[in-house]
């Protein structure tokens, strides 16, 4: 099937959820406060939902969990483990660039294809839009072939 182009509604609803989950980022270690929104595919189970989730550190740093990752594993919660994302938007509330980090790449590949959109801000205040085809065109997948 098709998958439509994202709507300019769908990519500031996406923005929106980002951003508000982006206010409840615990991070008193890096004071970088990040929110993600992921959008589902559209079909019976999933109803082309957005779930956001934001970072949340923890004093041995090394536990920390990404936004995206937050976001994930609250989407496989609601939505069961056949979640497929159409499109991810990454914010912070630093005013800085912020692209998925390598583990939240390989994350988000888990449940994406290569055409899955990826959002995230520059420190100029410009959106980039992306792919994971771009982000992380080698990734691991088990029994690939
Ligand atoms: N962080 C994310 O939440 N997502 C990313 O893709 C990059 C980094 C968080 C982790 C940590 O709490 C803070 O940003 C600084 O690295």
């Amino acid at each position: 099937m098709l998958d439509p182009a994202l709507t300019e509604a769908e990519i500031a609803a996406l923005h929106q959820r980002a951003a508000e989950a982006a206010q409840n980022s615990y991070s008193p270690y890096s004071h970088f406060r990040v929110g993600a929104a992921i959008l589902l595919h559209a079909d019976t189970k999933q109803d082309g939902a957005i779930v956001a989730g934001t970072n949340v550190e923890n004093a041995s740093y090394r536990l920390t969990s990404c936004a995206e990752q937050a976001a994930i594993a609250a989407a496989v919660m609601q939505y069961g483990p056949a979640i497929r994302i159409r499109a991810v938007a990454v914010v912070n509330l630093n005013g800085a660039t912020c692209m998925p980090c390598g583990a939240c790449r390989q994350t988000i590949l888990e449940f994406a294809t290569p055409e899955t959109a990826v959002f995230y801000p520059t420190a100029e205040g410009k959106t980039v839009s992306t792919t994971m085809a771009e982000l992380l065109p080698a990734g691991f997948r088990l029994n690939a072939e």
